[in-house]
C-alpha cells in the first residue's frame, strides 16, 4: 500500500527518487520522504501530504549532488499520518523504507526498548532500522547484520536500507510486498522501485524480486544473497506498466482482489481470535444494537454485514442509505454503534450521517480506505481497509476488503460478548483464511464471462437474484452492470421475485442467479425453477450444475458460503467488464459517474 524507490548512480539522485516517487503516489499519499547519503553524510527529507509538499523542501533545501538514496510513499497502516511516522525511519546511523506490515513489530519493539533503543513514531517499519543496528553493533559486519535482521521479521515487506556504516550500499530484501530491481541506462547505476512506472524509460533490465530474494547494490553492481532470480525486459508504455499490462484500471483492480485481502488481514487474524489494533474491545460495551450508513457499493457490504453481525456476534444491525438517513429524523439511542463505510472517506452523505451520530453522543467508527479523509478524522475509531487507491470508477477491491473488515469485526464482536464457540470460532477463521485463493481469477472463468457478454448486450432489464448474503451481492452485481454498461439491471431478494417482478418475465428478462451450495440452495432454486417456468432467460452462477440455466458459470466447490461469495462477486465484475467492453463503453470512466461523490 506504500510506495518504494532506491538510486545508485551518478546522475541527479534526488530527481530520480522524487520523480519516481510521483510515479507511485497513487499508492498512498498520507506523507512522503526520502533519505540521501553523500559525503558520508545522510540528510533527511520528510513532508506530509501530496508529493508536492515533500519536493518544495527538497528544492528550497538542498542543492547537494548525492550517491545514493532512498524514497517511500506512505498510506498509513501502523499509526497516523504525521511526519514522525513517515519514512524513511532512522535508527541512530541507518534509515530504512519498508512496503508492508510488520507482524511481530511489537515484540520487537520491546525487546529493543530493553536494550536501550528509542523510539519516535509509532510505526512497525521503525523496529527494522533498530534491529539492523542492534545487530551491527554486535557483530560490526553490516550482511550479517542485515541478514540477522531478515531473519526475525514476519509479515510481509519489500525493504531498502542505507547506513553510514557502509556508505556506498542499499540493502534490499523482498518478501511479500513488490521489489523491482534494475540496470539503469546509464553504466554503473542501480535503481530500485516497488512498481514498473518509476522506472520506466530509465532501465532495460530488471529483476522482479521473488519472495526471499535480496542481496547488496553498490555502483560495483549487484549482488543477489541466492539465484533465485532472473532477468527480464522492462516494458515501454507508462500507461501500460501503471496496469500492469491490465486494459483498465477496473480490470487491474479485480485482478488484485486476492491480494489486497491479504494485506487487509495482514496482523487482523491469529490463531484463535481476531485482532483490530486500532479499535478498543470496549467499544461494544453497552452496545444492543449496530446501524450501518453509506452509499452506494459500500451499502451493499454494510448489507451483507447486516446478516453476519446478527448471525455471528448475535447483535441487532439495522443498515440505512445514508442519503435517506440524513432526512428521516432517526432516532438514535446511546446504546447503538454508529458505523459508516466508504471506500473514499469523502462522501457528503455518509459523512453527514456520521456527524449526526457524534452529535447525538453515538460512539462511531468508520471502515474506510483512506486514512486521514474527512470521516477518519471525525470518526471515534477507524479501521482502515487496505485496499490501495482504486482508480476504476466503478469499485471492486474497496467492496471485497470492506466486506472482510465487517466479516472480522462480527467475529470480533462475537468473542469479546462471547457469544461465539471455539469449534465456530476457528472455522470461520479457516474460511477467512481461503478467502485469497478464492479471490484469484481462474483463466476459464474470465474465458466464459467474455463469452457469455455477447448474449447480454440487449433484452428489457436484468434481474440479478439471490438470499441471504447472497442479495446484497445481487444488489452489488446489478449496480456494476448498470453502472458500465448503461443497461437497466436490479438485484432483487430471490424470494421477492413472486411479489411482483416476474410479471417482467419471458426471453427477453436475463435473470442472473446466485445459487450457492452453502447456503439455501434449495430455496434459491425453487425460486429460479419458477422464473424459468415462465421462460426467463437464465445465467446461474453456482458450484452445483443446473439443468434449467440457458447459461452457466461454475464457481469451485467450497465449505463456506463466504467463499462462495467472493467467487461470484469475480463473476459478476469480470461479466459486467466484458459486457461493457463489447458495448464499447469507456470501462474506468463510465459516464456521468465521479470516483468520490462530495455533494449531496
Ligand atoms: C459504485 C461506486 C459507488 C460508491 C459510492 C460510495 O461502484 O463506486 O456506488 O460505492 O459512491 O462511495 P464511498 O465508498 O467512497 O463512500
Amino acid at each position: 500500500m506504500c510506495g518504494i524507490v532506491g538510486y545508485i548512480g551518478k546522475n541527479d539522485t534526488t530527481k530520480f527518487l522524487l520523480d519516481g516517487l510521483k510515479e507511485l503516489e497513487y499508492r498512498g499519499y498520507d506523507s512522503a520522504g526520502i533519505a540521501v547519503l553523500g559525503d558520508k553524510k545522510i540528510d533527511v527529507f520528510k513532508a506530509l501530504g501530496k508529493l508536492h509538499n515533500l519536493e518544495e523542501k527538497v528544492n528550497t533545501s538542498s542543492s547537494k549532488d548525492y550517491e545514493l538514496g532512498i524514497g517511500h510513499t506512505r498510506w498509513a497502516t501502523h499509526g497516523q499520518p504525521t511526519e514522525l511516522n513517515a519514512h524513511p525511519h532512522l535508527g541512530e546511523y541507518s534509515y530504512v523504507v519498508h512496503n508492508g506490515i510488520i507482524e511481530n513489530y511489537k515484540e520487537l519493539k520491546e525487546e529493543l526498548i530493553n536494550l536501550g533503543h528509542k523510539f519516535v513514531s509509532q510505526t512497525d517499519t521503525e523496529v527494522i532500522v533498530h534491529l539492523f543496528e542492534n545487530y551491527n553493533n554486535k557483530l560490526n559486519d553490516t550482511t550479517k547484520a542485515f541478514h540477522s535482521t531478515i531473519e526475525r521479521l514476519e509479515g510481509a515487506f519489500s525493504i531498502l536500507l542505507i547506513t553510514k556504516a557502509e556508505p556506498t550500499k542499499i540493502f534490499f530484501f523482498k518478501h511479500g510486498s513488490p521489489l523491482i530491481v534494475a540496470k539503469g541506462n546509464d553504466e554503473n547505476e542501480v535503481l530500485f522501485a516497488s512498481s514498473d512506472a518509476p522506472l520506466i524509460g530509465l532501465a532495460n533490465d530488471v529483476v522482479y524480486l521473488e519472495d526471499g530474494v535480496g542481496g547488496i547494490a553498490t555502483t560495483e553492481g549487484i549482488e543477489f544473497f541466492n539465484n533465485n532470480y532472473s532477468w527480464s525486459t522492462l516494458p515501454t508504455s507508462k500507461q501500460f506498466a501503471q496496469k500492469n499490462g491490465f486494459r483498465f484500471f477496473m480490470e487491474k483492480e479485480i485482478y488484485e482482489q486476492s491480494d489486497v485481502v491479504v494485506d487487509c488481514m495482514l496482523g487482523r487474524l491469529s490463531d484463535n481470535e481476531i485482532l483490530f489494533d486500532e479499535i478498543d474491545k470496549s467499544l461494544i460495551d453497552g452496545i444492543n444494537e449496530i446501524k450501518i450508513c453509506a452509499c452506494g457499493t459500500s451499502y451493499h457490504s454494510g448489507l451483507t454485514a447486516s446478516y453476519l453481525f446478527e448471525r455471528l456476534s448475535k447483535i441487532k444491525c439495522n443498515v440505512e442509505i445514508a442519503s435517506e438517513f440524513r432526512y428521516k429524523d432517526p432516532l438514535l439511542t446511546k446504546d447503538t454503534l454508529f458505523v459508516v463505510i466508504s471506500q473514499s472517506g469523502e462522501t457528503a452523505d455518509t459523512l453527514e450521517a456520521l456527524k449526526m451520530a457524534k452529535v447525538a453522543g453515538l460512539k462511531t467508527l468508520v471502515i474506510c480506505n483512506v486514512d486521514n479523509s474527512s470521516m477518519t478524522r471525525t470518526a471515534d475509531a477507524t479501521i482502515l481497509t487496505r485496499a490501495g487507491i482504486e482508480k476504476g470508477v466503478a469499485s471492486t477491491k474497496a467492496f471485497t476488503t470492506q466486506t472482510i473488515v465487517l466479516w472480522m469485526l462480527a467475529l470480533y464482536f462475537g468473542k469479546a460478548k462471547n457469544v461465539l464457540t471455539n469449534d465456530k470460532l476457528s472455522e470461520e477463521l479457516h474460511a477467512l483464511r481461503e478467502v485469497p485463493k478464492s479471490l484469484i481469477i481462474d483463466d476459464n472463468m474470465h474465458e466464459k464471462t467474455k463469452r457469455l457478454s455477447k448474449r447480454y448486450l440487449h433484452g428489457h432489464g436484468f434481474f440479478f437474484i439471490g438470499r441471504d448474503v447472497f442479495f446484497p451481492l445481487a444488489l452489488e452485481g446489478a449496480l456494476k452492470l448498470k453502472e458500465i454498461s448503461y443497461l437497466h439491471a436490479e438485484g432483487y431478494p430471490a424470494g421477492e421475485m413472486k411479489h411482483g417482478p416476474i410479471a417482467l418475465a419471458d426471453p427477453e428478462l436475463f435473470t442472473i442467479a446466485l445459487m450457492p451450495q452453502n447456503l439455501l440452495y434449495d430455496k434459491i432454486k425453487s425460486n429460479v425453477e419458477e422464473l424459468s417456468a415462465r421462460d426467463s432467460t437464465i445465467c446461474s452462477i453456482s458450484p452445483l450444475d443446473f439443468d434449467l440455466s440457458d447459461d452457466f458459470i461454475k464457481i469451485n466447490e467450497t465449505d463456506h458460503y463466504m467463499l462462495e461469495f467472493f467467487e461470484m462477486l469475480i463473476a459478476l465484475q469480470l461479466l459486467s467488464m466484458e459486457i461493457s467492453v463489447r458495448l464499447g463503453n469507456d470501462v474506468d470512466m463510465p459516464r456521468n459517474l465521479a470516483k468520490s461523490v462530495t455533494v449531496e
